[in-house]
C-alpha cells in the first residue's frame, strides 16, 4: 500500500508529536507548530527514521492568511491529504469574567476557524479512507477553573466534527473527536510542578490509577485513522482512564487550581 499523507497541527510536542511518531509508519507527515523550529526539525528527523517524508511548517493558526498559506504549502508538496489531526490549541486560562472579546476571538480563531478553513481546503483532497480527527477536551463537558473559553471552543469543535462525519461520510471520509483526560505532557507537568496535592487528586479520581501519557492518546488516534476505524464516525471517544466516569475531580479542584 502506498504511504498516506498526515497533517497534524501542533506536532512539535506533547500529544501531537506522539501522534506523528505513530502515524509515520505508514504516513508522510506535515510537522506543524507555531514557533519552535528546533523541535519541529527534531520531529521531522524522528518520523524520517520511520520512512516518512516530511514538510515542516511553522504557522500561527490564529492568522487566517497563515492558515491559507499553510494549506497551499501542504497541497503543493503532497497534492493530497489522507489524515488531518486538528490537535493544536492555545487560550488564556483565566476565569471568563476576566476575559474580553479579543481573548475569545483569538481562541476561536486558533481552535475553530483554522479548522473550518483546513477542512474546507483539505477535504476535497481526501479520497475514500480519509480521516478527520479533532482533539477535544473534558472542559467541553465539565466546567473547570480557567477553562471556560477553551471549553467553549472545544464544544464547537465536537459539534463541527459530527457534521463533517455526516457531510463527508458518503465519500468514505470519517470524522471523530478524541477527548483526552489529563495527559502528562510538558505543559501539564509545568502546571503540576510543586502541586503534588493536585496531582494526587487527579490520580485518585482516575479508576485505572494513573494519568494518561501522550502515547495513550496516540495509540487510539492511530487506530481511528487505520482501516480498522472505517466504521467509527461522528463519535466522541474519551481516553481518560475513567476520570470522567463519576464526573471527575473538577468541583473539588475549584479552590486548588
Ligand atoms: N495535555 C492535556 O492534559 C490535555 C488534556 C485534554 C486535551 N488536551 C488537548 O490536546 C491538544 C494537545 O495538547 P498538548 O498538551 O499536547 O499541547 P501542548 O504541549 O501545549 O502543545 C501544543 C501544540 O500546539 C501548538 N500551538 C499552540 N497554539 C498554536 C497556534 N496559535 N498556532 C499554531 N500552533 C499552535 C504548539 O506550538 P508552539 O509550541 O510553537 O506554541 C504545540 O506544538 C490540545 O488541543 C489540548 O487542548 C490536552
Amino acid at each position: 500500500m502506498s504511504r498516506r499523507v498526515a497533517v497534524v497541527t501542533g506536532g512539535t510536542r506533547g500529544i501531537g508529536r506522539a501522534i506523528l511518531e505513530r502515524l509515520a509508519v505508514d504516513h508522510d507527515c506535515v510537522v506543524h507548530g507555531r514557533r519552535d523550529a528546533a523541535a519541529a526539525d527534531e520531529v521531522a528527523q524522528i518520523v524520517g527514521r520511520k520512512g516518512a517524508e516530511s514538510l515542516v511548517a511553522l504557522v500561527d493558526l490564529a492568522d487566517p492568511d497563515g492558515v491559507d498559506e499553510f494549506a497551499d504549502a501542504v497541497l503543493d508538496r503532497f497534492g493530497r491529504v489522507d489524515t488531518l489531526v486538528a490537535n493544536a490549541a492555545s487560550t488564556a486560562f483565566k476565569p471568563l469574567a476576566d476575559l474580553a472579546g479579543r481573548h475569545s476571538r483569538l481562541t476561536f480563531a486558533t481552535v475553530v476557524d483554522s479548522l473550518v478553513e483546513m477542512v474546507h481546503r483539505f477535504a476535497p483532497a481526501m479520497g475514500a479512507g480519509g480521516r478527520i480527527l479533532t482533539i477535544g477536551g473534558l472542559d467541553a463537558r465539565f466546567a473547570q477553573s480557567g477553562h471556560g473559553l477553551l471549553g467553549g471552543a472545544k464544544a464547537a469543535l465536537e459539534a463541527l466534527t459530527r457534521s463533517w462525519a455526516v457531510e463527508l461520510g458518503p465519500r468514505g471520509v470519517t470524522a471523530n473527536t478524541i477527548v483526552p483526560g489529563p495527559v502528562l505532557t510538558d505543559s501539564l507537568e509545568t502546571y503540576l510542578a510543586g502541586r503534588e496535592d493536585v496531582r494526587a487528586l487527579l490520580v485518585d479520581h482516575t479508576p485505572v490509577g494513573r494519568l494518561c501519557t501522550p502515547g495513550d492518546i496516540a495509540d487510539v488516534a492511530a487506530f481511528l485513522v487505520s482501516p480498522a476505524g472505517a466504521m467509527i464516525s461522528g463519535q466522541v471517544i474519551t481516553v481518560d482512564g475513567g476520570i470522567s466516569a463519576q464526573g471527575g475531580p473538577w468541583g473539588a479542584m475549584r479552590d486548588l487550581w
